[in-house]
């Protein structure tokens, strides 16, 4: 393990950053951007390695991780909890002190938030979440990017997110108190944002004093009405497979689709954080169409990400 200058910090929820750091990391990933696509090498991370701990499947965020660690320089190590010995019973807070002598970050999938917290508790290395059951701060980050890529500062602008109170949806709730921007969740009974993470936004905004605002409907056209940027996510999250078929009754007309989109903004962007479920949350006509931005805000993680590990292994950004 090589030491870090500073204190460790953790990435776990869009929480952990103020507004500057948020805006730096924008910054230096915008110049990682520039400098991949014109064929320049940054090997800020050579000799650093990132451990990488899934409890659930992925393609976006396990890919983008080790190919931003080589970009940089470094490695990534997949570790599948079936593999490894947290899978058998050993602890969390144990994995953490033993990985944490090897490595010089560690990432998680995983399904309690509780695991994550505590993962970054017990390790002296950062902590990034890869996605939890309540957090994506990872993703949230690359939206707010690419929002600021194709249309400018996101605050004071309108953005509807249409379908499950997730952990995407706590992610926007945690943003629009850091960026200022008006969020309207059109969520089915049942399915609303966890309160806590409400509480945690209003606390959040009391300190930046970003403005925006943050409201609930049940009506998804309400929403979309006039928005800037309209957000969907999967209805049926990982570890909810179980409970697809009422899932799919709950959710019935709350699909993004064209009709929807036409209550919008006309330059409006969409966005879903993916993997998508055409014909479900959002129909392709949508996910394919003109105000769809959905390939670049995947791209958007490789380039938000490496700036994230070079701030958080570095210690500086
Ligand atoms: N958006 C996202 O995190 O995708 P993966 O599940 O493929 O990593
Ligand atoms: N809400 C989805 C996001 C996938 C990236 C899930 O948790 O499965």
């Amino acid at each position: 393990m090589t030491a870090t200058p500073n204190k460790k910090r953790d990435l776990l929820s869009l929480s952990d950053l103020d507004v500057s750091e948020i805006q730096m990391l924008f910054k230096r990933a915008a110049e990682l951007k520039a400098s991949l696509k014109a064929g320049h090498t940054t090997r800020s991370l050579e000799g650093r390695t990132l451990g990488m701990l899934f409890e659930k499947p992925s393609t976006r965020t396990r890919v983008s991780f080790e190919v931003g660690m080589y970009q940089l320089g470094g490695h990534a190590l997949f570790l599948s909890s079936k593999e490894i010995q947290l899978g058998r019973g050993e602890t969390i807070s144990d994995s953490a002190r033993v990985l944490s002598r090897y490595l010089d970050a560690l990432m998680i999938r995983t399904f309690a938030h509780e695991n994550a917290v505590t993962l970054a508790k017990f390790s002296s290395v950062p902590v990034i979440n890869g996605l939890s059951d309540h957090f994506h701060p990872c993703q949230i980050l690359a939206d707010l990017f690419t929002y600021q890529e194709k249309r400018g500062p996101l605050a004071g602008r309108k953005v509807a997110f249409v379908g499950d109170g997730n952990n995407m949806a706590h992610s926007w709730i945690l943003a629009s108190s850091k960026v200022g921007c008006h969020l309207t969740l059109a969520c089915p009974v049942n399915y609303d944002p966890d309160p806590r993470v409400l509480s945690m936004a209003q606390r959040q905004q009391e300190i930046t004093g970003a403005g925006g605002s943050i409201s609930l409907t049940r009506n998804p056209r309400e929403a979309v009405h006039g928005a800037d940027l309209v957000v969907t996510d999967t209805w049926i999250s990982m570890g909810q497979e179980q409970e697809q078929q009422r899932r799919l009754r709950a959710f019935h007309g709350f699909q993004v689709n064209q009709s929807l989109m036409q209550e919008a903004k006309k330059d409006a962007l969409f966005m879903h954080c993916l993997p998508a479920h055409r014909e479900e949350e959002v129909t392709s006509e949508v996910l394919d169409g003109e105000h769809s931005v959905v390939w670049d805000e995947a791209e958007n993680r490789l380039h938000v990400q490496k700036a994230i590990l070079e701030w958080l292994i570095s210690g500086h950004f």
